[in-house]
């Protein structure tokens, strides 16, 4: 019998995370010329940066174990009713929606939509949200989400100084914002060069407008009258920006009725749980002439090698047009999942059901507005709030009012001048409303006598008096059978980590487990107001103080913050924290970011938003960082050097000897060092950043801590920092993250909160060697597909000992120039393979960038690499000019169903070779929903809302 301590197998976990057996990885490290996992490490990673020491983390823990420990922390919380508003409102998830969406892995685990044949489901759901948008807001053009309403003003003010005719440098910002919006508008601001000049709504316009944000409903829950407004910043030859709620929109007038230019806002009211702050879809529309410079992702009409309708991110903002140097907006993953879920809620209630809601939210308001009236509060206590939607501000006595209501578990908003606001919302019941009465006028409300005599909060001439969720698609879902067909079938079409690998270098699509995944729709997380009060979020503050120490130590820093809600937002934050330090030091000047011509194009971007000017390194013939170039520019910069940004292992999927060299080198000329954490799934447990030198990194919990890319986000980009970076770690106005006097780079103080148990999750149930084996693994993988592929397709960079790091690039260009097929050639006939593609012409024009992870079972390695050899022999048979590249199942890839319906087939190569290139396609077969897509022609011909119906409907073959 084997002892108790082995038969309880902590460690199983660990053994399911990662997809190659002891036995298999036994295999593969022979193949590979190793004899252990150490060994293989050893001769990849530079012996200098090499932990010793085992991470500091705890576990690893039994699912059981992990789930029953988070559960009595998340017990910890108070779930009270939350009337707090301030862009967080309660909402029910339709159950329908909660499970085969935010709880279904189809959709939970899909990539970007880069590839638009295997997305055209969550494409289509997005395009539903820009409409939903563009409906609400009546603006002509919307994007695919954004990530908070505040970053999203903040992307307004840039997108309104870049494209407005204005040559002045103030935003002018009504002082009934929401806090967080302004905090983080400061934050963006101030290296921008903009002044910010805030006052009333209505009030005065500073000379050098170039844009005035104004919010309606207000933060305190007045209505606006923006046609007045939108007449005179125009006359100021400035643009208007307009923060607004979608369900008001539903009954007031909307902004793009009233002249505004860019509108913004939160759709997290529709369905998606507030989750201490997050993750939410903000969303930024706007009129068709800034559709070119929009920030974010939008969603595009065009049509596939059939002419039939397909789907797809439209030109500018697919992520490698990023305008590095030359950007405004560093956004790249933003909220697919939220905002497909939010789509989602206004399919399933339609436009009657949208306005049933707002108008039941509306009349609790009023009715509420009267009891107060009638209690006394009004005239002299009770603000004279003529006009509302769902929330009102009135004097009272805060201490009484909130003994009451916290007795009665509901949280008010209680402001630090006496004021007291509450913001209704769809989950309020007439029980619920009688509470709210007692507990503000201290009586018993008559509901029903108060209903006749309701204050309504519109004014006639603010009343919405157009239609909205016109397109049918709105009015088709309204059966639960009916919806969970429709969200059934854009799962169909849709390529997850359900079906197979998605090998996306710089992606790091590993397992997203079941058990990580539970608690994000626990109500003790799902629905804590992020600014309710600290007794009420104990659970999450016990779950984040560990995960920080935790990813303290796995880092090799000291402080972390939890605000950035994506990588790049992390970057942002980062070099924010390395301006601060600079400028603390009276060194203010320091303004030089050095970034190697590999960096990922979010790096440039966010270096030019904190108003540094990027110096490109060169990168020499391996692959590294030229030492002579970098030797020579921070020479030539010394004196205002700011920062240098690195990606380690580099982006060239390698560990770089000199890595150490480079850190000291920026370090004596007075610069900190950003190590971009993209790549940490090669470093955790076997190096790490603080240990090799550098200050600052964002860690994309997206990629190596488990939690799923949701089809372009929920991500969350935390920092590490060095001590002497701590003081200066990005802090929040409403409710204060550190002592820092640096100002929000988010709406909320921990980012997306809700979704950290998945990282917390990944942690404890790996424990430090699992989350060591993981790294290693997944450097075993990538060097394993390495080493089937390169006699097929060269592999462009190799480290020293020969070895690749967790990822490896392939060089398409010579089979280019000999053939004509390219690497989007090679991308889409994966798909017919049953694959999703590689990352495409990133960090090198013309490659395949291989991520496998340590994830995937050996056999699905193997089933990868069968596929990229069959492709190889199909691409030789043009080499050998027994098939035209135009003529070859490469260039006509992906297949479809459409393709083989057709009576006649005078293809070069047969209907199997086709759609069954290997017998694995006649056991399962994905079948890409689209041939390839014309993405010239949807760039010519720029749709982004919903096309007609009978567009899909009417299609014919186009033979
Ligand atoms: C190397 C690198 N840096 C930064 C980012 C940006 O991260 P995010 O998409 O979370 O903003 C990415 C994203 O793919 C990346 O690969």
């Amino acid at each position: 019998m084997r002892p108790l301590s082995e038969l309880l197998q902590t460690d199983d976990f660990t053994r399911r995370h990662i997809g190659p057996t002891p036995e298999e990885q036994a295999a593969m490290l022979s193949e590979l010329g190793y004899a252990t996992l150490n060994a293989l490490t050893e001769a990849t990673v530079p012996a200098a940066i090499l932990r010793h020491d085992p991470i500091q983390s705890g576990g690893p823990v039994t699912e059981a174990q992990a789930i029953a420990d988070l559960k009595r922390v998340a017990q910890k919380n108070k779930v009270f009713r939350s009337y707090i508003g301030m862009g967080y409102s309660g909402t029910h998830t339709p159950p329908v929606i909660l499970r085969n969406i935010l709880e279904n892995p189809g959709w939970y685990t899909a990539y970007t939509p880069y590839q638009a044949e295997i997305a055209q489901g969550r494409l289509e759901m997005l395009l539903n949200f820009q409409q939903v948008v563009m409906d609400m807001t009546g603006m002509d053009v919307a994007n695919a989400s954004l990530l908070d309403e505040a970053t999203a003003a903040a992307e307004a003010m840039t997108l309104a100084k870049r494209s407005g005719r204005s040559k002045g440098d103030v935003l002018y910002v009504a002082d009934d914002v929401h806090p967080q919006t302004l905090d983080v508008i400061r934050t963006r601001a101030e290296y921008f060069g903009y002044n910010i000049q805030t006052g009333p709504a209505d009030g005065a316009l500073p000379d050098g407008t170039f844009a005035a944000l104004i919010q309606t409903p207000g933060t305190h829950g007045d209505l606006h009258d923006l046609t007045p407004i939108a007449e005179r910043v125009h006359a100021a030859g400035a643009e208007l920006i307009v923060a607004t709620d979608l369900l008001a929109g539903a009954l007031i007038k909307p902004p793009g009725e009233c002249g505004a230019d860019i509108v913004v806002g939160s759709a997290q009211r529709f369905g998606v749980p507030m989750g201490f702050g997050g993750p939410h879809a903000a969303f930024l529309a706007c009129k068709d002439e800034y559709k070119r410079s929009m920030p974010g992702r939008v969603i595009g009409v065009s049509r596939d090698a059939r002419g039939k309708t397909a789907l797809r991110m439209a030109m500018q903002t697919r992520e490698q047009h990023i305008r590095r140097e030359k950007a405004t907006s560093n956004i790249c993953t933003a909220q697919a999942l939220l905002a497909n879920m939010a789509a989602a809620y206004a399919v399933w209630h339609g436009p009657e059901g949208i306005r049933t809601i707002a108008e039941r939210v509306h009349l609790m308001t009023g009715m509420l507005y009267t009891a107060l009236h009638q209690s006394g509060h009004s005239p002299d206590g009770f603000r004279t709030q003529e006009t509302f939607f769902d929330t009102l501000t009135f004097a009272g006595d805060v201490d009484l009012v909130r003994a009451r209501a916290e007795a009665k578990g509901i949280n008010c908003r209680y402001q630090n001048d006496g004021r007291i606001s509450i913001s209704l919302d769809e989950t309020v019941t007439l029980a619920d409303l009688a509470d709210i009465i007692e507990v503000i006028t201290g009586e018993q409300a008559d509901l029903a006598a108060l209903e006749t005599v309701a204050a309504h909060g519109i004014p006639a001439d603010l009343q919405r008096t157009t239609s909205y969720l016109t397109h049918p698609v709105f009015s088709a879902h309204h059966s639960e059978h009916g919806m969970l067909r429709y969200l059934k079938g854009l799962e169909n079409k849709d390529y997850s980590l359900t079906h197979g690998m998605i090998p996306l270098g710089s992606c790091t699509m590993k397992l997203n487990a079941t058990t990580e995944m539970i608690p994000v729709t626990w109500p003790e997380f799902g629905t804590i107001h992020p600014f309710a009060p600290l007794d009420q979020t104990e659970g999450y503050a016990e779950m984040l103080t560990e995960l920080e120490a935790w990813l303290a130590d796995i880092t090799g820093y000291d402080a972390v913050s939890m605000q950035p809600n994506s990588g790049a937002q992390g970057e942002y934050a980062g070099l924010l924290t390395i301006r601060k330090y600079h400028e603390a030091r009276g060194e203010a000047h320091r303004n030089i970011c050095l970034i190697p011509a590999s960096a990922h194009g979010t790096n440039p971007a966010s270096a030019a938003m904190m108003g540094m000017t990027v110096v490109v390194v060169k990168t020499d013939q391996g692959g590294n960082i030229d030492m002579a170039d970098l030797k020579a520019l921070a020479e030539k910069h010394s004196a205002n050097l700011a920062a240098l940004m690195i990606t380690y292992p580099s982006t060239h999927g390698v560990f770089e000897e000199n890595v150490r060299e480079v850190c000291d080198l920026i370090h004596r000329h007075g610069g900190q060092v950003y190590m971009d954490g993209a790549n940490m799934n090669a470093q955790v447990g076997v190096t790490s950043p603080g240990m090799i030198g550098s200050d600052v990194s964002h860690l994309n919990l997206h990629k190596t801590f488990a939690i799923p890319h949701g089809g372009g986000g929920p991500g969350m980009g935390p920092i590490g920092v060095k001590a002497h970076l701590a003081p200066y770690l990005p802090n929040h106005a409403v409710r204060p993250t550190s002592g820092s006097r640096t100002g929000a780079v988010s709406a909320a103080p921990y980012g997306s909160a809700s979704i950290l148990p998945i990282s917390y999750l990944y942690i404890r149930l790996l424990g430090p060697a699992g989350m060591k084996a993981a790294t290693q693994v997944a450097i075993l993988s990538a060097n394993y597909v390495a080493h089937h592929l390169q006699h097929a397709y060269p592999v462009l960079y190799t480290g020293p000992g020969g070895r690749v790091a967790h990822e490896c690039i392939l060089d398409i260009r010579p089979l280019k120039q000999a053939t004509g097929i390219t690497e989007e050639d090679i991308a889409k006939r994966l798909m017919d393979y049953g694959f999703h593609a590689p990352t495409m012409s990133f960090p090198v024009p013309g490659t395949l960038m291989i991520e496998p992870t340590e994830s995937e079972p050996k056999a699905e390695l193997d089933r990868f690499v069968t596929a990229m050899l069959g492709i190889r022999r199909e691409i030789q048979e043009v080499q050998d000019g027994l098939l035209t590249a135009t003529d070859s199942p490469l260039r006509h890839a992906p297949h479809t169903q459409d393709d083989l319906m057709t009576d006649t087939w005078d293809r070069a190569y047969s209907r199997e070779t086709a759609a069954y290139p290997t017998r694995t396609q006649k056991q399962w077969k994905y079948w890409p929903s689209v041939n390839r897509v014309d993405n010239v022609f949807g760039d010519r011909n720029f749709v982004c809302s919903c096309p007609p119906t009978q567009e899909y409907a009417d299609f014919e073959f186009a033979e």
